[in-house]
């Protein structure tokens, strides 16, 4: 399978690339294919002309990100947890396109620097995920991001251990079960 990573954040110093690398890499050594969309390394402008529209041309990384959506079998999306919603970043980007979600398959790992996980951002792309006509999928919540991966993203928190792994499978059964 194909798995779209997007990394939902361009924050200086961000902890939650340690989980987008995590689970990047278990993807990969589960035998999938994997397309790691970091926000930070993309120039994503206000929403403008839409891919969906004939309003005019989309940003170069934008068209980038829109083939990687169509190519996917599953958009995971790996996205801290920022004044109980998820970073407007992410939101920015994904809003460039609409129809391109039809029936995708999405999963979610979410990041806090404390004890809740991000659930409240989860929450939040469940929401959005159904708007874009997508169907959410499975999550994990990642809580105190820093003692639980380092910055190679390897589990250190010896109660992760297994987790993504076991995530990454669901994942895949959950696609799996819509194709
Ligand atoms: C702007 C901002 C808002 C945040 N809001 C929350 C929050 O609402 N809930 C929470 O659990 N953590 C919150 N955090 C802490 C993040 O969970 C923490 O920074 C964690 O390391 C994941 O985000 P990161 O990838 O930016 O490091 C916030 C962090 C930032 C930068």
């Amino acid at each position: 399978m194909k798995f779209l990573n997007i990394v939902g954040t361009a924050r200086e110093g961000r902890k939650s690339i340690r989980a987008a690398r995590k689970i990047d890499n278990v993807f990969q050594d589960q035998g999938h294919e994997t397309f790691f969309y970091d926000l930070k390394e993309k120039n994503i402008p206000p929403v403008g002309n839409r891919t969906y529209t004939d309003e005019g041309p989309v940003p170069e990384d934008i068209q980038d990100l829109r083939e990687k959506i169509l190519e996917a079998d599953c958009i995971v999306l790996v996205v801290p947890e920022y004044n109980h919603s998820y970073p407007g970043i992410l939101k920015t980007a994904l809003d460039y396109m609409y129809p391109e979600y039809d029936e995708k398959p999405f999963a979610y790992v979410t990041v806090s620097g404390g004890g809740f996980g991000g659930v409240r951002a989860l929450s939040h792309l469940h929401d959005v995920t159904l708007e874009y006509g997508g169907q959410p999928g499975p999550d994990l919540p990642v809580s105190n991001v820093s003692s639980t991966l380092n910055e190679d993203g390897e589990v250190i928190d010896e109660s992760y251990e297994g987790r993504f792994e076991s995530f990454a499978e669901d994942v895949e059964e959950f696609v799996d079960r819509r194709t």
